[in-house]
């Protein structure tokens, strides 16, 4: 059968770990996906970069955008990052040169998420984002298949691994801020800006899209009621630890009577609870179901196996031909969120 060629922009952490998998296990990936998926073209900024593996199969774009609109390429994975720019650009090339997208970036589908969506809807095309919120995690395949026979009440967690591993290395092995900051940089957790990460902004925009898939609304980033760990000092680490609790950047969204409400900040958590176990890099998810109850779900939410993992998910399902709409449902059935100022506090 014909096989799926991928192009992929960005051969850094994701970039590379989707390349891994892809060359690892081409029979196993073949016989899931039904056809081979097969790597064509790939873009990165420096050609000359050691990336420890052997790209000299591939066809190499300087050019993302020229990578996109690739004739021999059928599904178009952006993995460079950026919330605007040379991601948008490309996304929206790839689109409109009828191919399919996966993605990893958050921050482009929080601020342009919709507009994609709907243009891709109305160009027969999908874009797919598995990875984009907590990382490995299956969240959004949980909600859009395992649980869509549910109305969903509150989907809730801990979505940043950068925050976690550092709030939790901070307590139990006492490593000073700048210490496990750099842990967290070597383990491949961090944003290329990671004021993204220890401002929350980077949980938001996931919380952001977790909630567009369970309540069907339209993605609101704006109406996120956002703060990131700054302001959480040692002392208050121990502090919390001294009254049996521990700080978690938590997130939830929920429906009221009013509408949407999606508020990501640092909470104290009982520290013997699964939340308060959480430790590293660590992502958990909580979503409730009005027929299932309660499910948890709890992996690895950044770093480069578990996000190639839910990438190659994406890529797996499009070979496939699974091509649920892009937020779970149809642009045109979408409600908005209400905006952050007029949440509770
Ligand atoms: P990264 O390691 O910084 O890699 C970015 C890659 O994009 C690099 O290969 C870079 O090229 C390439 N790139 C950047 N600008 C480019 C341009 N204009 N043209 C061509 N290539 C360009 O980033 P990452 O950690 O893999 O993250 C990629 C995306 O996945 C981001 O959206 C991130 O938010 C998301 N994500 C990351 C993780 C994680 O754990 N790291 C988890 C979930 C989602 P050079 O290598 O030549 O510099
Ligand atoms: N910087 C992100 C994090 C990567 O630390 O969770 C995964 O989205």
């Amino acid at each position: 059968s014909e096989p799926l060629r991928l192009g992929i922009a960005g051969l850094g952490t994701v970039g590379m770990g989707v390349v891994k998998i892809a060359q690892a296990h081409a029979a196993m990936l073949e016989r899931r996906a039904g056809r081979p998926i097969k790597i064509t073209a790939v873009s990165a900024r420096d050609r000359t970069r050691n990336r420890d593996a052997d790209l000299s199969g591939y066809a190499w774009e300087n050019d993302p955008v020229a990578l996109a609109r690739r004739e021999d390429v059928d599904l178009f994975i952006e993995v460079m990052g950026g919330d605007n720019g040379p991601a948008k650009a490309s996304t929206e090339a790839a689109i409109a040169t009828g191919k399919d997208v996966v993605t990893a970036n958050k921050a482009l589908l929080a601020h342009h998420g919709q507009a994609l969506a709907e243009t891709a809807e109305s160009a027969g095309r999908v874009i797919r984002f598995e990875a984009a919120v907590a990382g490995g995690i299956p969240v959004v395949k949980a909600l859009t298949e395992g649980l869509a026979a549910n109305e969903i009440r509150r989907v809730m967690g801990v979505m940043n691994g950068t925050c976690n591993y550092i709030l939790t290395r901070m307590e139990s092995a006492g490593l000073a801020y700048d210490q496990v900051f750099e842990e967290a940089r070597q383990l491949g957790y961090l944003e290329a800006d990671p004021n993204l990460d220890v401002g929350g902004i980077d949980a938001g925009h996931k919380l952001s899209l977790l909630a567009a898939v369970a309540f069907g609304t339209r993605v609101s980033f704006d109406a996120v009621e956002l703060e990131g760990i700054g302001r959480v000092s040692i002392d208050d680490i121990r502090r919390a630890a001294d009254m049996g609790y521990r700080i978690k950047l938590l997130g939830v969204a929920q429906m009221t009577g009013r509408g949407l409400e999606q508020r990501m900040s640092p909470c104290l958590v009982p520290a013997d609870s699964p939340l308060g176990q959480l430790q590293g890099g660590t992502n958990m998810v909580v979503l409730e179901g009005d027929s299932v109850g309660q499910i948890v779900l709890r992996g690895a939410g950044a770093g480069q196996g578990p996000t190639a993992s839910a990438v190659m998910s994406d890529v797996i399902d499009i070979a496939r031909g699974i091509r649920v709409s892009t937020f779970g449902q149809p642009a045109a059935t979408l409600c908005d969120a209400i905006p952050a100022k007029a949440t509770a506090p």
